[in-house]
């Protein structure tokens, strides 16, 4: 063991009136916990994502991370009971004439337990095959008394087209049919809080958004997402996908990562109230942050206006407009051919990420 190295952090009194006190011991993070009368040193940096742990809580003898949850404990730096193999640097502490003292070189190693990775963090690799389109139908309804869906009916229309004339190969979610959370805002604590894959997804294996997370990233060339208007905008199973996209966001802000990279995405936007194009510009706007790109006319749509309430009839026109059935048609023909040109692009010159922030880790997504 390397001789004592003991460092003055500072007076007892500070850490005795709280849990948890931050410190800098020659440029270590270390976080003096008060628990249970005792005193403890720990690193400041948990093992997870690296939260701060001196900003967690104490849950009894053990300090909690504010980002996601994991605990170490407070004296020892061992992850609690059923992740022991979990530890961060835990160093000895003593107290000489109302000063506190931290052994640096005391320290006990940092320790990771192997956590299996989850599948949707593998490589961003497109996959040898014919284009691939993916319909995204966020309208809710019951299962018991299912009912005509204006913007799935376009959508499945736009979808067969892909299949039968354009050779893709296709698939359909249904958000309603999927059970998934709303987003948590592990952002707003931190930005790095905000992870890849989703926090929700690692950490709730119930939760099914993985999906629409595998066919947006890793499967699908073209991405169309189906709408109804609900009050002047996108229905709320739209809006919770959404939110839980910020994760996929995100780590180009803040990872300087792009994982959806020559990616489609065009809209189905159909409704009893008006405001299609305050919803399908909403739409574009964030597919276009996501990193998709957008085919000429990027969405076909349908509205009787703010003062036709008899929704029936509504239902009845979109049924009979074989314009709009070609409207979803040539949508998806764009996006298709818009989605090939970038294929073969890429073949030539490869994708090259370039935050829109300019982030100077712009690189490969992992
Ligand atoms: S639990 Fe600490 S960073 Fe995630």
């Amino acid at each position: 063991m390397a001789d004592a190295d003991w460092v003055d952090v500072g007076e007892e009194a500070a850490p005795r009136a709280r849990p948890l006190t931050e410190v800098a011991a020659r440029g270590a993070r270390i976080v003096i916990t008060s628990a249970e009368g005792r005193l403890g040193a720990i690193h400041g940096a948990c093992n997870h994502v690296g939260g701060p742990l001196g900003a967690g809580r104490l849950d009894g003898a053990y300090v909690v991370c504010p980002w996601h949850g994991w605990k170490f404990h407070a004296t020892t730096g061992v992850g609690e009971p059923g992740y022991e193999a979990d530890a961060v640097p835990a160093y000895p502490v003593r107290v000489e004439a109302g000063r506190v003292l931290v052994d640096l070189a005391g320290a006990t190693p940092r320790r990771r337990a192997p956590h299996p990775r989850h599948p949707l963090a593998r490589p961003v690799e497109r996959a040898p095959g014919p284009v691939r389109v993916v319909g995204v139908s966020t309208t809710n309804m019951s299962r018991r008394v299912p009912r005509f869906s204006t913007s799935e009916a376009l959508l499945e229309t736009a979808l067969e087209h892909a299949r039968a004339a354009l050779g893709a190969e296709t698939q359909l979610i249904r958000l309603r049919d999927l059970s998934f959370k709303a987003c948590e805002g592990y952002y707003s604590t931190a930005a790095a809080a905000c992870t890849w894959p989703c926090t929700i997804t690692q950490f709730d294996p119930k939760d099914q958004l993985d999906r629409v997370y595998e066919a947006f990233v890793h499967w699908a060339d073209v991405i169309l997402v189906a709408t109804p208007i609900r009050w002047g905008a996108p229905s709320s199973l739209y809006a919770r996908m959404a939110e839980r996209m910020n994760c996929v966001q995100n780590q180009e802000t803040v990872a300087g990562k792009v994982l959806m990279r020559r990616k489609v995405a065009g809209f189905v936007v159909t409704g009893g109230q008006d405001n299609v194009l305050a919803v399908a510009g909403q739409m574009m706007a964030f597919f276009g942050e996501l990193g998709c790109q957008l085919p000429a006319f990027p969405f076909v749509a349908h509205s009787r206006g703010w003062s036709a309430e008899d929704m029936e009839n509504n239902v009845r026109e979109v049924r009979a407009s074989e314009a709009l059935r070609d409207g979803a048609r040539a949508l998806v023909d764009r996006a298709v051919t818009l989605a090939r040109a970038l294929l073969a692009a890429d073949e030539v010159a490869p994708f090259a990420p370039g935050g829109r922030k300019g982030n100077a880790a712009d690189g490969p997504a992992t």
